[in-house]
């Protein structure tokens, strides 16, 4: 066993005897989720079994976290914190069957952990606070399991999200399958805000103006830079994986207006891709595209348009720039690139529980973000194998993104139509006053999982579910453990 792994073990072992407190349900500030007594061997035993497929490579990545300057505006310096020295993060690359380790360096002022956005992983490596203590400041922790699937995922603190996140701690993570298309090139457009105020710096965030809609940022970014300027080479065609990292902005994409192939969402490929001329992006979702080709010397803009999430519409907004080169040549394969994907079952499925999203005013005036009626919602455990047919019904005034970790869903309707085409999800968006029905089934991964809405704020805020995934016949079990 690597030395890793011994210092996590050492590492985590100490910080054993820290009580965290339990859930405090119906109270302000942070709620500190805590791992079982049992966290620790689950850790283990999912670092070992973590194999690659033969052919498959273990894929070793150093992360650490630290306080650097960065320019997101081009001669202005903020201060951020950023995975080795860069926002995002280093983009990871990938293929099914390999297995990817991370080990993480938190040299920030406080506790951090790693979500793997999107990844069908073992519960002990979803980096949340109910499978692992925090990554207290100067210690290492190794993340380390097999890629199931193709896709475009990414990483991201789970630790003080509207926070961290802001200030830079998230990344792409792109995972090929053995066979893909080919593109005359391939681009990761991470998209995301930040607020800063009049000297540059990240501004302190204002609970009574931004915690009802979430925090949106007065600088876009795409990659860590505000409305950059890219170059494409014209009569080409590009795969372009766009990631919507913000903390609650919603980007209905358009690329210069033009339609465009949709090829993939955040579970992978699309069963036909289909032509749009926009998407809208959630926070926490993704889309995989084609882009172009276009002529030499058109100049295209990526745009979110005006869409009102419940908070009034906004107009037209700039992310990026792309100027088009002289023309050359295309090696572009076919575009058309379809995969089975067999419905887990029909529109009308009878739903096998309710997730309800909420709102209310409290006594001082806030606003309190509510599953089911309860912030920090215990949901029952689900058992492997069985069809899960959920209706996700937001009773609140504005649209919020339903993300559920580790595992894909299909979405069978939302408020009655079914979708333009069959995918697999992580996270949907659930329109204010709608219902989305999702189908969904847990393959053999017993643990602790979640759900929440994607925008941060209401995340932290309590808008969030937890359960156990258990074995047929361990229901009782709440840990989800196997006794085999
Ligand atoms: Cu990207 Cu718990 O989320
Ligand atoms: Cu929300």
């Amino acid at each position: 066993m690597s030395q890793h792994h011994e210092h996590q073990a050492h590492s985590n072992h100490d910080h054993h005897s820290q009580s965290h407190g339990a859930h405090a349900h119906g109270e302000h500030g942070p709620v500190v989720h805590a791992p079982s007594g049992a966290a620790l061997a689950d850790y283990q035993r999912a670092y070992e079994q973590a194999e690659p497929e033969p052919g498959g490579t273990v894929v070793r990545v150093d992360l650490e976290a630290r306080e650097i300057d960065w320019e997101f505006v081009p001669g202005r310096t903020t201060r951020v914190w950023a995975f080795n020295g860069q926002v995002p993060g280093p983009s990871i690359d990938a293929r099914v069957g390999d297995v990817l380790e991370v080990r993480l360096t938190n040299r920030l002022s406080e506790p951090t952990t790693l979500h793997w956005h999107g990844l069908r992983l073992p519960a002990a490596m979803d980096g949340t606070d109910m499978v692992q203590h925090p990554i207290l400041p100067g210690e290492t922790f190794t993340y380390r399991f097999k890629l199931l699937d193709a896709g475009t995922f990414w990483y991201h603190t789970h630790s003080n999200e509207p926070v961290q996140l802001e200030r830079g701690l998230y990344g792409a993570l792109a995972v090929r399958a053995a066979e893909e298309p080919v593109f005359d090139r391939e681009r990761v457009l991470v998209l995301s805000d930040v607020t800063l105020d009049g000297s540059g710096q990240i501004a302190a965030s204002d609970d009574g103006r931004e915690r009802r809609g979430g925090r949106e940022g007065n600088v876009r970014l795409v990659n860590g830079t505000s409305e950059p300027e890219l170059m494409m080479w014209g009569g080409q065609v590009e795969r372009w994986r766009i990631i919507n990292a913000a903390s609650s902005r919603y980007m209905r994409v358009s690329i210069g207006r033009r339609p465009f192939r949709v090829l993939g969402t955040g579970g992978g490929m699309l069963d036909a891709p289909t032509t749009t001329r926009d998407v809208l992006l959630t926070p926490g979702d993704r889309i995989d595209v084609a882009v172009g080709p276009f002529e030499p010397g058109e100049v295209i803009s990526v745009l979110s348009e005006p869409y009102d999430r419940g908070m009034g519409e906004r107009s037209a907004e700039l992310f990026a720039t792309v100027r088009i080169g002289p023309a050359a040549p295309s090696h572009c394969s076919v575009l058309d690139w379809p995969r089975e994907i067999a419905p887990l079952a029909e529109r009308d499925a009878a739903p096998t529980r309710e997730v309800a999203f909420s709102e209310r005013i409290d006594v001082h005036g806030g606003v309190t973000f509510l599953i089911n009626g309860e912030q920090h919602y215990r949901a029952d455990p689900v058992t492997v194998g069985e069809l899960q047919v959920w209706d996700i019904v937001n009773a609140s005034s504005m649209d919020h993104p339903f993300h559920l970790h580790g595992f894909f869903f299909q979405v069978l309707e939302r408020n009655g139509t079914p979708p333009a085409y069959r995918s697999w999800e992580d996270t949907v968006n659930v329109p204010a006053g709608g219902r989305v029905r999702i189908a969904w089934v847990a393959d053999d991964r017993p643990g602790e999982w979640m759900y929440h809405c994607h925008i941060l704020e209401h995340h932290a805020a309590g808008m969030m579910g937890h359960f156990a995934v258990v074995r047929r016949g361990n229901d009782d079990d709440a840990s989800g453990r196997s006794t085999a």
